[in-house]
């Protein structure tokens, strides 16, 4: 082969945290911080988490094993980079040699982007993508992070990007480098059991468009060949990610409305830790692309939606409201580049593909996701999240900020495309 070059890429790469899974893996957290070598950690979470405990019993249980801990309680909800900032100033006045997050995607990624910030000093927007940042990779190695997520959502605990809301832009936007991942991921449904009922909606959606995305974006062997060193750690669907995402498509189908009905629902809940986890690990290499590229303005220019069972007083559209409130028209968009993966996930969803007839097929996968997001209590468009035809431009312009998620679209999508999206979302049914 030596000397020949192929045109298209012909190698993918899995890489995942390794994942400690199950009912009362928190209780073993001091025997993996000590395993890890870690003598000082600082614990790094939210206030409400804080409130009802959670991060103390984690600084007992380490304590009891001999690793000392400090407790950060700032976290905020959707973090920007100015929070993860002031929490990376926290740390410095800690001597540490390791991390545990303990929360859903904001601690977690709070704790990478503290990491990040201690072992290597620098404002928060350097290392941001571009065009929002300066995309300076992460100059080395980081310290030990452990992640606990407490929400069945984002899959943090796997993946190698962190997302914060950039103040001054008023978008959302990313850090992506493997050398981000987390250390070990310890994933106990317990820990989830205290999610609101609007909180395990949205991170509901949230795995649930991580799956979809990923199973539909465009396939590593359809895109250029990297070199090695420039090898993105989202490389495209292949069938490694599909395995994970079909897992965690059909899990959610199964266990999201259970656990929104009853958040007690053990079963449901341990389900659904497992498909975030899955999820996580799929797109955490695949990459999602549509409407994650469209939520990070619909999240960044929030005016004033306060949505129940989120802390009150700051206006926010959660993550994984923004996200699924564009899939359905997302994926009505890219069905004709790939019509069996797109039936395959209604069909994971719990449609019977195979009784409709040719000119239904295409509104199968829209048509279960807006049965799904009504059945959770997902609002109904973007109108009923504070936004108006007014906005279309603005969110389109935000959206094409994020070049990186737009290339893993499966065809191409430009200003036109993106403003059909936006405004048919307005209203979904
Ligand atoms: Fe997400």
């Amino acid at each position: 082969m030596k000397g020949v070059t192929l045109p298209t890429e012909t190698v993918f790469v899995m890489e995942m945290s390794p994942i400690k899974f199950g009912l009362g893996a928190t209780e073993e957290i001091g025997f993996d911080a000590r395993r890890l070598g870690l003598r000082k950690v600082l614990i790094v979470t939210d206030p409400r988490l804080a409130a009802l405990g959670l991060p103390d019993r984690v600084r007992a249980l380490l304590d009891e094993q001999g690793v000392k801990a400090d407790v950060f309680d700032g976290v905020a909800v959707e973090p920007t980079d100015r929070s993860m900032e002031e929490a990376a100033d926290y740390a410095r006045t800690k001597e540490v040699d390791g991390f545990v997050a303990v929360g859903g995607g904001s601690a977690i990624d709070t704790g990478k982007a503290v990491n990040l910030l201690t072992c290597y000093p620098a404002p928060l927007l350097d290392y941001v993508n571009k065009p929002v940042g300066r995309g300076v990779p992460v100059p080395g190695p980081l310290k030990p992070l452990i992640a606990m997520p407490t929400t069945a959502g984002t899959g943090s605990e796997t993946t190698a990007v962190l997302v914060t809301h950039v103040v001054a832009q008023h978008v959302k936007a990313g850090v992506s480098n493997r050398l981000l991942r987390p250390t070990l991921g310890v994933v106990d449904p317990l820990s989830t059991l205290t999610a609101p009922a609007e909180v395990t909606a949205a991170a509901g959606a949230d795995i649930l468009t991580h799956a979809i995305e990923s199973y539909t974006t465009r396939p590593y062997d359809a895109r250029p060949k990297h070199h090695p060193p420039d090898r993105p750690a989202y490389i495209g669907a292949n069938p490694a990610s599909d395995v994970w995402c079909e897992k965690a498509i059909e899990l959610v189908g199964r266990y999201l409305r259970r656990a929104v009905l009853n958040g007690m629902d053990l079963e449901a809940r341990t389900h659904l830790a497992l498909a975030a986890n899955y999820a996580g690990i799929g797109f955490g290499n695949a990459g999602v692309h549509l409407p994650h590229a469209v939520a990070y303005p619909i999240a960044g220019l929030v005016r004033d939606f306060r949505p129940p069972g989120y802390p009150e007083g700051h206006a926010l559209v959660p993550h994984g409201m923004s996200v699924i409130l564009t899939a359905p028209a997302a994926f009505r968009f890219t069905y004709a580049t790939a019509p069996e993966r797109h039936l395959r996930a209604a069909e994971l969803l719990g449609v019977r593909v195979r009784e409709l007839d040719e000119a239904a097929r295409p509104e199968a996968l829209p048509r279960a996701l807006v049965a799904l997001m009504r059945d959770i209590g997902i609002p109904n468009g973007l109108a009923a999240v504070g936004y108006g035809e007014g906005d279309a431009a603005a969110l389109v312009e935000g959206t094409l900020q994020q070049p990186r998620l737009l290339a893993n679209t499966p065809r191409s999508v430009g200003p036109r495309d993106l403003d059909a999206i936006v405004r048919s979302s307005m209203r979904i049914w």
